[in-house]
């Protein structure tokens, strides 16, 4: 059988407007005629990406300096917030055109979403999106915070981040969820429940808190044996799309990402139909610093099952060599347009940095 082909846009034709159902949306980075290959870092020390709770003040106001600084940048520098907004938008609302695309379909349009590209790629953003905070305070082992929304200290909103006076806020959010605790089943287990009772009630605090975890554990530890069940489903280039269901893009997320990811980008977004701004929507998410920390934990996830013990299968190097393959672009710390593979992304400690070690309550939390 054919090798496919990885998945990368398609840099020699145009990136244009994102698509969203009725509606256009700018998106494209600024242009760049000279592209670099990533190369991993020398790691001398690990950085510790700290849970968003519990950072502390000289921290806080250390986080805040970059924030501030970042969306201080001119917009057409590619490093600016609201470059680094559009970056999520461009790849996940089709602004780019596939390299390589099926054979039936040569306008087919590039999409991160849904498949097994969705943990490297958010990876990769993160990894250049903090390189670049960093630089902005001249720290550059400065390391940001994840949104520990799978431990019960963590199922708020993180408070440094509900200041409207702070860089760390976003006015687009339901702020009727500012101080509650998230429902990462998306409102499935309280419907089960209303029904049985034939009345509609929330669960109690503890309540919520058990079904969260239990939610957890149902992803990561029952559900995350298979690579496909964690990752997602496979989505391969060059291949002929009527004849092979991997050959489209959006085949089928993994637990994580259609649970608790997609859960937490709902309860975040404010209730404001089309779209619901800004994290209940791929276009807009990146506008919420929010978002960095929320996927500061998606990519803890991937991190803490690397370590689970009993066998949890990865992609197989050969079969599998186009998902490692993969490649994407973003602009790195001194505005350097940067090609990136996924076989690059696959250790954080090769990146240099880890999350800090806090509990993880949902692995005692079999339901
Ligand atoms: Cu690219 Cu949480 O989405």
């Amino acid at each position: 059988f054919a090798l496919a082909s990885p998945i990368a846009p398609d840099f020699s034709r145009p990136c244009s407007d994102a698509i969203l159902p009725g509606n256009h949306v700018p998106c494209c980075p600024p242009e760049s005629t000279k592209i670099i290959d990533f190369e991993l870092p020398e790691v001398r020390k690990i950085r510790h990406r700290p849970a968003a709770h519990l950072v502390d003040c000289d921290y806080l106001i250390k986080f805040e300096l970059a924030m501030e600084r970042m969306r201080a940048l001119p917009k057409d520098d590619p490093r600016s917030f609201f470059q680094q907004a559009r970056v999520h938008c461009a790849y996940c609302n089709e602004a780019y055109f596939q390299k390589e695309p099926p054979r039936d379909e040569p306008d087919q349009k590039l999409k991160v979403h849904f498949s097994w590209l969705f943990f490297p790629f958010h990876r990769m953003y993160l990894y250049f999106y903090e390189k670049i905070l960093g630089e902005l305070i001249g720290e550059p082992d400065f390391a940001m915070p994840f949104w520990n929304w799978d431990s019960p200290c963590g199922m708020t909103m993180p408070g440094i981040y509900l200041d409207p006076a702070s860089p760390l806020y976003d006015p687009n959010r339901n702020v009727e969820h500012q101080h509650v605790l998230v429902d990462l089943s998306d409102g499935k287990k309280s419907k089960t429940k209303s029904t049985e009772r034939g009345t509609t009630y929330e669960l109690s605090r503890t309540g919520q808190i058990k079904n969260n975890l239990n939610v957890m554990y149902n992803e990561m530890v029952s559900g995350s044996k298979k690579a496909t069940w964690f990752y997602g489903q496979k989505y391969r280039a060059g291949c002929n799309s009527k004849d092979d269901g991997q050959c489209k893009p959006e085949p089928g997320g993994g637990l994580v990402e259609n649970g608790s990811h997609i859960a937490i980008h709902k309860f975040v977004g404010a209730k404001k139909p089309p779209y619901n701004e800004d994290m209940g929507n791929f276009y807009s998410a990146g506008r919420d610093p929010l978002f960095y920390a929320h996927h500061g934990n998606v990519d803890r996830m991937w991190s803490i099952r690397k370590a689970l013990p009993g066998w949890r299968q990865e992609f197989h190097y050969r079969v599998d060599r186009d998902w490692y393959n993969s490649e994407f672009y973003f602009y790195d710390e001194k505005r350097n347009l940067v090609r990136a593979k996924v076989w690059q992304f696959l250790d954080t400690e090769r990146l240099g940095y880890a999350y800090q070690n806090v509990d993880i309550p949902w692995l005692r939390s079999r339901p």
